[in-house]
């Protein structure tokens, strides 16, 4: 990959290890008196089936304010896009044993299990799942499926965990390429992280692909 390697990060936000233990950061939460901005730490973490009400809020809002440049605010385009993102349907990929799905969670840094260490399906805590500010997927053969987050959180590094984790698991599984079907929207934070249009089919170039370094 080209640039930085974004497990190593000068801002504060690392990626889960390879033990599975979490990433951490932190996401901007307002601004102090003075102007400065604050920071509240977060955590990704394994999504829970009591997430999934959060996760549908962050899917529906990140994909109606923060892909206009996709939907441009068409309604049908819009309504299709918005179907299957269902309380029904995220429980059932969570439960999934094809699905790897992490949430930024900025309730807690500090876990009191180990989150990354198995697939749970039951919420650490409900105070938990409020603040769920970003989902991502990805199948266990490396096809990266969602990565959406609050408009809020936007730009304060909850993104990069996010595919951090996807990489760091797609690694662990010793898988040598992940991929993914890119947004408009998001067409420059994936080339930022060395996504690339398969050089055999540069015609479809919402189809990106990411060989892995070990
Ligand atoms: C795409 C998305 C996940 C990025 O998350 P984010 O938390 O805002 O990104 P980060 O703050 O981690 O950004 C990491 C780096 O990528 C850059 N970046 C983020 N979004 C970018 C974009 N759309 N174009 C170019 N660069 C971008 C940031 O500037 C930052 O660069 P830096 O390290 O040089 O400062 C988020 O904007 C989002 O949810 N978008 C809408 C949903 C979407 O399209 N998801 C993709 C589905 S395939």
């Amino acid at each position: 990959m080209k640039g930085r390697d974004p497990a190593v990060d000068e801002t504060g936000v690392d990626g889960p290890a390879v033990d599975g233990t979490a990433a951490h950061g932190t996401v901007v939460e307002g601004t102090a008196v003075d102007g400065t901005a604050v920071h509240r730490p977060f955590v990704i973490r394994l999504a829970a089936l009591t997430d999934a009400d959060r996760i549908v809020t962050v899917l529906r809002r990140s994909i109606t304010e923060l892909c206009v440049a996709d939907h441009h605010n068409d309604p049908g385009v819009l309504g299709a896009w918005l179907e299957n993102k269902t309380v029904a349907n995220v429980r059932a990929w969570i439960e999934s044993p094809r699905t790897y799905m992490v949430v930024a969670d900025r309730g807690t840094n500090t876990p009191d299990t180990d989150p990354m260490s198995t697939k749970s399906v039951d919420a650490p805590d409900p105070v938990r799942a409020a603040a769920v500010c970003g989902v991502a997927s990805m199948s266990t053969t490396g096809a990266i499926l969602l990565c959406y987050l609050l408009p809020e959180v936007q730009f304060t590094g909850v993104g990069r965990a996010l595919l951090n984790a996807l990489e760091t698991e797609a690694r662990r599984r010793g898988l040598r390429e992940v991929s993914l079907e890119s947004t408009v929207s998001a067409r420059g934070f994936y080339s930022r992280y060395g996504y690339r249009p398969s050089s055999n089919d540069p015609a479809n170039s919402s189809l990106l692909f990411k060989v892995l370094t070990p």
